[in-house]
């Protein structure tokens, strides 16, 4: 880890939350016999046999873990089909993709501020539900509301906390009859769409994540706040603010990504209010106006989605009647910091500009 503490190339991070990886992980090959398609060229894969259950119970089960650690982290996206595993086998997965994939020692399982004290899957199984949405207002009446943009939606999940996610991973149990489609953003490609002179000049910013509004969802749901360790020793409090910057390298792919999201970023450092409305504009118009750097998903019932939250944005659409259902689990990373020395994902790959 000295190269990664001692670099004057490296902005941000945290000194208790540095990831265990010292370079970007490689791929082995050890999931080369399961079947997948990717869905874009630049973001989504799915895997038309593998099953969670499997690579649990397998005795080369830390290898595999790594290369769909490193497989997620690339295409920013995985999709399972048709998942028998339980919330508890979900929570034990999470932990370990996390670990392997070399999170900070310091980093758990998220517990979600929203999450009720005592419910029954557990502090680190968010439930996803339509029913509770409905219940909630603010920001989940937003979404809902046909009169906005649904572009409201796009996020990376809980950016607000000092350490964020690295992976979250979804399961839909109970599926209206059609709708309720997600949608992911490659957060690599929208880097990459970006002009060089552009690029460096955001490398050198940080952007403040707020999710001040859960204070009213909170009260609004009848819960209190939840302000003990939530996942890590830096995420604690009700304050739900965080500054992070504006463009973050992945630790496991060691590629940059644009790092600020519709959902929680509310101003970006350092320049004037209107300036940094301006910026803001842009970024979230590269990730919503460019259809190419999406994966549109349609889910079957226990279908799985296993996404990086560093490099990726997501929206569920509300357009459906009727009941929708899920269990998410999702795992801290490190404090985001950027390498100026890493390189884009075009790069990496040796992809024309
Ligand atoms: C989420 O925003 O994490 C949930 C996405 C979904 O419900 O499809």
């Amino acid at each position: 880890m000295p190269a990664f503490v001692e670099s004057s190339d490296i902005r941000g991070g945290h000194e208790l939350a540095r990831p265990r990886l010292s370079q970007p992980l490689q791929y082995s090959g050890s999931l080369d016999s399961y079947s997948y398609s990717d869905l874009t060229p630049v973001i989504g894969r799915e895997y038309q046999d593998l099953q969670i259950t499997d690579l649990l119970g397998s005795k080369d089960s830390d290898q595999l873990f790594r290369d769909l650690a490193v497989t997620i982290s690339e295409r920013g996206v995985v999709f399972l089909r048709n998942q028998e595993v339980a919330p508890e086998q979900m929570r034990i997965f999470g932990e370990k993709l996390t670990s392997l994939a070399g999170c900070p020692e310091s980093s758990g399982l998220h517990v979600h501020p929203l999450t009720e004290e005592g419910s029954e899957l557990g502090d680190q199984i968010s439930v996803i539900s339509s029913a509770k949405q409905k219940k909630g207002g603010g920001l989940t009446h937003q979404l809902n509301d046909t009169s906005r943009f649904a572009s409201v939606g796009w996020h990376s999940d809980i950016t607000f906390e000092p350490v964020p996610s690295d992976y979250a991973m979804l399961k839909i149990h109970t599926l209206p009859k059609t709708g309720g489609d997600t949608l992911w953003a490659s957060g690599y490609e929208v880097y990459d769409r970006l002009s060089p002179e552009m690029a460096a000049f955001l490398e050198r910013l940080t952007a403040t994540h707020d999710a001040k509004f859960f204070h009213e969802e909170a009260a609004r749901l009848g819960n209190p706040l939840r302000k003990g360790i939530r996942g890590s020793p830096l995420n604690q409090g009700d304050e739900l603010t965080a500054v992070h910057p504006v463009i973050r390298t992945n630790p496991v792919t060691g590629w940059k990504s644009v790092f600020v999201n519709k959902g929680f970023t509310r101003r970006i450092n350092g320049v004037t209010k209107d300036e940094s409305d301006m910026l803001l504009h842009y970024l979230f118009n590269l990730v919503t106006q460019n259809h190419d750097a999406q994966v549109r998903f349609k889910w079957n019932k226990n279908d799985i989605a296993i996404w990086d939250n560093r490099a990726t944005w997501h929206t569920a659409t509300y357009d459906y009647e009727g009941t929708r259902t899920g269990d998410r689990v999702c795992s801290l990373g490190e404090a985001p910091y950027l390498d100026v020395q890493s390189k884009s994902r075009r790069q990496a790959l040796g992809e024309r500009d």
